[in-house]
């Protein structure tokens, strides 16, 4: 059967992968599929080896600038240039420089891949942010606080990826949490915090069925503290993975200055006297220090 589509802007077959990187999938057929990837500026995404040795990518910039990093090497795409991988032996890293707008060829099917496992974990963070009145861009915050120490901290390119990714999904096991105990005001009894108690594992256990599995340790141990007063393991300070660290720090921070059930928002300054004074006991001076810094560069300190 003869089939003849013509499509106006704005119809895609599927869409996913947000706020940051929005992925549509435009067309598909024969294992081919033809996407439409729209990224906010100064994010970082990778094109890493697929499954298959036959498996080709391929990338035209409409419009945009991209830094391309391979190995040592570096270079900059922009509007009108392509790039392709095939067969490729490790990942390659890119960060937009502005918003970019590039169309995505994979000679085989990669969109449910990237789409519906990470579109359901994006609907579970949006899912708990209506549930849990007072988290409203709690994730939001904390990816954009995450990502600016990571900067600062010279962190890989793959650490930085998992950072973006843990930060954006790192409640996501509250889901199974009681709303009225995510909402109750006033102290939680035993019993109560032991529900909340469950979060970092079960947020570990729905990512660790996705492709995003190398962020279940970060999610899993967000809670946990240098001393060992963390939970759920009671992890001390070299068991902790570094982005654990670093969510810890700018999770906290985010909740001290936000106003929630048990609590009244505190002054930036406040919350950071509080984070410093804790240091080395509960969290990593070096990470308390470089968020003090950004605050201060944005004058917020
Ligand atoms: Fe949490
Ligand atoms: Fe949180």
């Amino acid at each position: 059967m003869e089939t003849l589509f013509l499509n106006k802007q704005d119809t895609f077959i599927e869409k996913a992968l947000k706020p940051a990187k929005e992925l549509m999938l435009l067309a598909k057929g024969d294992g081919v599929e033809i996407m439409f990837q729209n990224i906010q500026p100064e994010e970082i995404f990778v094109v890493s080896p697929g499954e298959s040795e036959k498996l080709l990518e391929f990338f035209y910039i409409i419009e945009g600038s991209i830094t391309c990093q391979k190995k040592e090497n570096e270079c900059i795409l922009q509007q009108g240039d392509y790039f392709y991988v095939h067969n490729l032996k490790e990942n390659v890293f890119f960060k937009t420089n502005n918003y970019v707008k590039m169309l995505y060829v994979s000679s085989q099917p990669i969109f449910h891949l990237l789409s519906s496992e990470i579109a359901k974990l994006t609907n579970i963070a949006t899912a708990i942010e209506s549930k849990d009145l007072y988290t409203y861009n709690h994730n939001k915050n904390l990816h954009e606080y995450a990502m600016k120490v990571a900067h600062k901290m010279n962190l890989s390119k793959e650490s930085l990826e998992k950072l973006l990714y843990a930060a954006l999904f790192h409640d996501l096991g509250k889901i199974n949490t009681p709303d009225e105990i995510l909402n109750k005001p006033g102290l939680l009894t035993i019993k109560e915090f032991e529900y909340i108690k469950r979060h970092p594992i079960d947020g570990k256990n729905l990512v660790e069925k996705t492709y995003l599995k190398n962020i279940g340790k970060i999610i899993e141990q967000h809670h946990e503290r240098l001393d060992g007063s963390g939970y759920p393991w009671g992890l001390k300070s070299d068991e902790i993975v570094l982005e654990a660290k670093i969510i810890a720090v700018v999770d906290s921070f985010d909740a001290m200055i936000s106003e929630r059930p048990y609590h009244k928002a505190m002054t930036v300054e406040a919350a950071m006297d509080e984070l410093k004074q804790l240091s080395d006991k509960l969290y990593d001076r070096k990470i308390v220090n470089i968020l003090e810094e950004v605050l201060i560069e944005e004058s917020k300190l």
